[in-house]
């Protein structure tokens, strides 16, 4: 098997928290983030564009902290509020729901309330722009009872979460924004991820200007930057196993990353 086989498959999206690669932007959002859930804060709003790190940051705090805490991640929401409050229902009641029964929500509110001061069950609540405006006034009722605490996050650009935030406005003690990263960070993202999978070789042939044209393609976007490096890998391995004349292995190719380019219509 091609070696560009493994390089390309390093870049599939994951939020495996073994995947993680240490950034002094990650690490500073990181570091703010667990600052704001030692504190007692009611709400916390991690808001960036799709594909900044919201989620691996949510899962990094949720593996960090799942010993010393009763926190919980929520992924992608149920379209279905049911199964959400069943869910919830556990985490705080430590109960599993009979079958077929539906969570009262006002008995939740004063279980919430009887044991506020006693514990304290952190949510974190990925992809929250899915949530409906009924169910996002629920989440608040919920956290007003401060024995539940909320981290939400949501994708910057869509209009829901505009709705979201003029919803929480009063409630929301701490807002963190992840944003795109800079050419230094995308590059040692790159390396990194390439050195953590002991791909020296292929690490070591990524230059600036390689660097350089990805950053003007991704903007510095994580997903777009793993489109993109998996798409050129893909390239790589096709000529790998095919024409190999085509590939020099000292010099990383930009027409490769062009053609990934085009092929996911970053260019015409
Ligand atoms: N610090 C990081 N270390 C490793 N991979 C990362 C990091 N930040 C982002 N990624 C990668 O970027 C992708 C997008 O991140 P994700 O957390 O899913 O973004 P969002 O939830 O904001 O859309 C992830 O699948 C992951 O592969
Ligand atoms: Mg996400």
């Amino acid at each position: 098997m091609s070696r560009y086989n493994k390089a390309k498959n390093i870049f599939i999206d994951s939020i495996d928290i073994d995947e993680y690669i240490e950034l002094d932007s990650a690490e500073y959002s990181y570091n703010l983030i667990y600052d704001s859930v030692s504190r007692p804060l009611k709400m916390i709003l991690l808001f960036g564009r799709p594909g900044t790190g919201k989620s691996i940051l949510l899962n990094r705090i949720y593996q960090n902290l799942k010993y010393q805490k009763e926190i919980h991640y929520f992924d992608a929401p149920s379209l279905d509020q049911r199964e959400f409050f069943r869910k919830f229902f556990k985490v705080v009641t430590l109960k599993d729901l009979p079958k077929n029964t539906e969570v009262n929500f006002t008995t939740l509110i004063d279980y919430c309330k009887s044991i506020q001061g006693k514990r304290e069950v952190i949510i974190l609540l990925d992809e929250a722009q899915m949530y409906d405006s009924n169910m996002l006034e629920k989440i608040r009722v919920l956290s007003d009872t401060r024995a539940i605490k909320f981290v939400i996050s949501m994708h910057k650009t869509d209009n829901e979460e505009l709705i979201a935030k003029e919803h929480f406005k009063t409630r929301i003690w701490e807002t963190i924004e992840l944003v795109n990263v800079n050419k230094e960070e995308l590059k040692r993202y790159i390396h990194k991820k390439l050195l953590k999978h002991n791909l020296f070789d292929i690490a070591d042939t990524i230059k600036s200007k390689h660097i350089n044209l990805i950053y003007n393609l991704t903007k510095g976007n994580f997903r777009e930057c793993n489109k993109m490096m998996f798409k050129t890998f893909e390239i790589y391995e096709y000529y790998d196993l095919d024409k190999k004349y085509k590939i020099n292995d000292k010099k990383f190719s930009k027409k490769f990353i062009e053609m990934a380019a085009i092929r996911l219509g970053y260019i015409k």
